[in-house]
């Protein structure tokens, strides 16, 4: 239900791709489902929302976000759930942290109810589109750009806001090799590194290319002055086990403030597990290699969830980390964090929205 008077027009298609669709084997972010919700800025406000056929965008040459990057995104999940219906991970969150993204880089706030309620509507029309089976589930991308016709620096007039939605399995098949970055930064004091911007992602392609070039999958980033203290893992957030405690980079503007880092650390300190939110020096991860009192490193994020490290490599040097299963608090945080999402459990944090 559309809640801010504002109506959904919906336009179906009249030609699904779901029979031709193999949803057991697909590659991340190279399926679509059929639809899309669609709604534009101009004049000060936001127009009249729609759901229309998946489809290409006509922009002229001249629009402003093809120059300039003046774009933000989001990503979350729905899962079908074994209680029956579907879930959407916490898409609150979600448009909150858009909302945020959306200041930093001068667009207009989204109209957060009403895109809640299109988001609704949509993953309820494509809900055929999410896969079954445990690693399965159906991506949500929402994004906004700029669309003034205009090559001058200035933030646009016009924007225009989409979701559109990815069937996905599992992001990883196995453990990841990262080395630590000390040369190219992600983000520095004052920039855009907690802002979810296409910016940030285009900036980091070419360090992380060089390093995949010496067989790396990612790149653990470090403070941008100093490279001193470790900030995030590739596009995830990153946690350490030190010991017996949980540690996690504080976020402090330089970092993007994940959704599933925020449920890892809520589900972490319910559980008893000792978990500490602060600056984390590549020193002490180092020294905890070297005492043999790091037990687990890994990325959180929305596509892969969890991302176990199978190595560190820093200075030339490549440090092992134990198999990923025995990767005890990883292990159990996914699995708690899976049997909310996919309706096994009470959800005690209220973070589904569930569709019946
Ligand atoms: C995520 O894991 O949430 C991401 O942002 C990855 C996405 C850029 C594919």
């Amino acid at each position: 239900m559309l809640t801010t008077g504002q109506k959904l027009a919906i336009q179906r298609t009249d030609r699904s791709r779901l029979s031709e669709t193999d949803l057991e084997n697909i590659k991340f972010g190279r399926v679509f489902s059929d639809h899309m919700f669609v709604m534009d800025y101009a004049n000060g406000e936001w127009g009249a929302p729609g759901i229309v056929p998946f489809g290409d965008l006509e922009l002229s040459p001249a629009t402003l976000v093809l120059h300039y990057g003046q774009t933000i995104f989001e990503g979350l999940k729905a899962y079908r759930s074994e209680k029956g219906g579907v879930n959407i991970f916490r898409p609150q969150a979600n448009l909150a942290r858009m909302t945020r993204s959306a200041e930093r880089m001068c667009m207009p706030p989204i109209p957060e109810e009403l895109v809640l309620d299109g988001l609704r509507e949509l993953v309820d029309l494509d809900r055929d589109w999410i896969p079954k089976g445990g690693e399965a589930s159906l991506y949500i991308r929402p994004f906004m750009f700029a669309t003034d016709e205009y090559i001058g620096v200035r933030p646009s007039d016009t924007y225009r806001f989409i979701i559109f939605t990815c069937p996905v399995q599992a992001y990883y098949k196995e453990a990841v090799r990262v080395k630590i970055e000390t040369y190219y930064s992600r983000a520095f004091p004052g920039g855009t590194g907690a802002a979810k911007c296409g910016g940030n992602y285009a900036a980091a392609l070419y360090p992380a290319k060089l390093a995949q070039q010496d067989g790396f999958h990612q790149l653990v980033w470090t403070d941008g002055l100093e490279h001193r203290y470790i900030e995030e893992s590739g596009t995830m957030n990153v946690f350490f086990r030190i010991g017996d405690t949980l540690v996690t980079p504080e976020t402090g503007g330089t970092i993007l403030e994940g959704i599933t880092r925020d449920s890892i650390i809520d589900l972490a300190r319910r559980e008893g597990i000792a978990t500490e939110v602060r600056k984390v020096e590549v020193r002490e991860v180092l020294d905890a290699i070297a005492g043999g009192t790091l037990k687990e490193a890994f990325g959180a994020g929305t596509a892969a969830t969890i991302a176990h490290m199978s190595s560190i490599a820093y200075d030339g040097g490549e440090y092992q980390l134990p198999a990923p299963e025995q990767f005890a608090f990883a292990n159990r945080l996914a699995q708690l964090l899976d049997d909310i999402r996919r309706g096994r459990s009470e959800d005690p944090f209220g973070w589904n929205l569930h569709l019946p």
